[in-house]
């Protein structure tokens, strides 16, 4: 279960983070993202993003659809949220946001939090306990950058990968017609002998010399 915040919407990483569900549930995983009232800085602001980047509507659930769930989750994922999922707001009544329903994400059996640093508070200025809980694993970074290193590093064989892989080199080809497409179709090639497309692919941009980037 995902539990993005506020965190996402400054990383921009919804499109990643909707690649990486994609892929997850295309090899057998059941993924849902738990959305708090409150996350980022506007009503709805979470929903929009993930519509946005395409992520089915079915897979995201309300805090009180999924609360109970977390329990049965092997991981939770806390993708720039911070207040909404503050185990303080539940333990400690002296907590500034005490009483405050949250999503209790440390249920599930490992929680892993992506954020920046672990100095910062979010909107509310609290510490959250969640982030230093036994069962708390914490990804240090800018989400949208770990996002897409997880992405990278996740075992992608076969026709999947190809399709994707030239899915995403005629994209920057038709957005850019430059350098990105060419090193992504050269690691196709490199890495797919079979996908003759991508060196049909490379050629024809290489005919139009437009667009190095250093
Ligand atoms: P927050 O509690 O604000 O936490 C945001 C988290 O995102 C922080 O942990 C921050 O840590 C991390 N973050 C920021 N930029 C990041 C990046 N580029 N990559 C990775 N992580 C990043 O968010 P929330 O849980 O969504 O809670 C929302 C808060 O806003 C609530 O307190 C709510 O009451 C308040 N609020 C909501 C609204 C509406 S209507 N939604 C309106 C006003 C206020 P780092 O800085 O360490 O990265």
């Amino acid at each position: 279960m995902i539990v993005p915040g506020y965190g996402l919407a400054v990383a921009k990483a919804q499109y990643v983070v909707a690649e990486l569900v994609d892929e997850l549930r295309k090899a057998g995983k059941k993924v849902g993202f738990g959305i708090h009232p409150v996350a980022g800085r506007m009503p709805g602001q979470l929903n929009v993003l993930l519509a946005e980047a395409g992520v089915p509507y079915d897979i995201v659930y309300e805090l009180d659809e999924c609360n109970d769930d977390f329990a049965d989750t092997d991981v939770s994922i806390v993708l720039g949220a911070s207040d909404t999922v503050n185990s303080g707001a539940l333990d400690d009544p002296n907590s500034p946001i005490a009483g405050m329903p949250v999503l209790r994400v440390w249920d599930a059996e490992t929680t892993i939090a992506f954020k920046r640093s672990m100095g910062s508070t979010g909107y509310a200025g609290v510490a959250n306990p969640t982030f230093y809980k036994e069962n708390t694993q914490m990804l240090l970074g800018d989400a949208k950058d770990t996002a897409s290193a997880l992405l990278e590093s996740l075992p992608r064989e076969g026709k999947d990968y190809v399709r994707l892989s030239l899915m995403r080199a005629g994209e920057l080809m038709r957005l850019h017609a430059d350098d990105r497409a060419r090193w992504l179709l050269k690691r196709l090639e490199g890495a797919h002998a079979e996908c003759s497309e991508a060196a049909l692919w490379r050629d024809a941009l290489d005919g139009t010399r437009r667009g190095r980037f250093a």
